[in-house]
């Protein structure tokens, strides 16, 4: 017999949901499920012979970081979070959540297998690991998934997972829409649209469950987290600044990527209620990346009908107050 002081463990009860906008963004994860192998790199193999060294050492580059912090959030961040979080059906979209990463951080993969050699793809992962601009904001991160004490740390963790994937992500997402913006590398692009949307959700969805915690603290403790947030994200922002200058000054393209990740800057602080920092507009973007980031103008008909997440909303129903209750 459970002895009565012993809190028992329960099971998730899909037939009662406490939270409608748990289970709305629960189905959103699930109609945008993709796998890798599904997406077609074939033509890309032909556009990537034609880069020059540099564009192509960019390329692989910005990949294997991106594939550092997939890996980061799908084995560290999703799953030490969940296990702090006691909603079952909000733990039920972090794990598939934490999933997905997994699908994101295999993909590069995919796209590496299609345009690298083993020796080479081995330098890449290696060159990962003595990045110092990688390795600094990947231990960041880690060091907040990993301290969750309680609420205060709780929300900590969740804004920076947020950071991470509406912020931190975009410069390396930044090269490949960059080229299948101008109809190359068209495939590699495409799943680049495919991480993207999934980070939109996820941000989202995480941002929300951070708002919703951090409106039961007393006006001191707000204050001193915001000043915290803006702290951490100007702390990533200049090492992000260096990384990117780093990887794309011998490209020419520095100063379009530092707009890019300061528009993002902005998504993430606005996914979680501050107001934006850098004030950066759509019409500062190039054009290039803002073609690279919609679908609609590509012909991959398995996907057609999901659409691109990013920049056209993809949570359609109005969320109302009844939908969002404390958990
Ligand atoms: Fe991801
Ligand atoms: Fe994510």
């Amino acid at each position: 017999m459970l002895n009565k002081k012993e809190k028992a463990i329960k099971a998730i009860n899909w037939n009662k949901i406490d939270n409608n906008f748990v289970k709305l963004f629960w189905d959103q994860n699930i109609r945008q499920f993709w796998v890798d192998e599904e997406i077609s790199l074939v033509e890309d193999r032909k556009h990537w012979d034609k880069l020059t060294k540099e564009q192509k050492d960019t390329y692989e580059k910005i990949l294997a970081g991106l594939t550092l912090l997939d890996t980061e959030q799908g084995g560290v961040g999703m799953p030490l979070i969940l296990d702090k979080i006691e909603d079952l059906h909000v733990k039920a979209v972090f794990a598939f959540m934490g999933a997905m990463e997994q699908m994101h951080a295999k993909s590069y993969s995919t796209i590496f297998s299609t345009f690298s050699s083993s020796e080479k793809i081995s330098e890449l992962f290696d060159w990962v690991e003595k990045n110092k601009y990688l390795q600094y904001k990947v231990k960041k991160i880690d060091k907040y998934y990993r301290k969750i004490n309680n609420e205060e740390e709780l929300y900590f963790a969740l804004i920076t997972s947020v950071l991470l994937e509406t912020f931190l992500f975009y410069s390396g997402f930044f090269y490949p829409l960059w080229f299948s913006g101008q109809g190359k590398l068209v495939g590699s692009g495409e799943i680049i649209n495919l991480i993207i949307r999934d980070e939109s959700v996820h941000g989202t969805f995480v941002g929300l469950i951070a708002q919703n915690i951090f409106k039961k603290f007393d006006q001191e403790t707000k204050e001193k987290l915001r000043k915290k947030v803006y702290d951490l994200m100007l702390d990533l922002y200049q090492n992000e600044f260096e990384y990117t200058k780093e990887l794309y000054d011998k490209v020419n393209l520095t100063d379009d990527v530092i707009k890019f990740i300061q528009y993002n800057a902005d998504k993430a602080l606005m996914n979680f209620g501050f107001d934006p920092y850098f004030n950066i507009e759509d019409k500062d973007i190039n054009p290039i990346i803002l073609n690279g980031l919609d679908t609609e103008t590509k012909t991959h008909d398995f996907f057609s009908t999901k659409g691109n997440g990013y920049i056209k909303p993809i949570i359609h129903e109005e969320l109302s107050d009844e939908d969002f209750e404390d958990f």
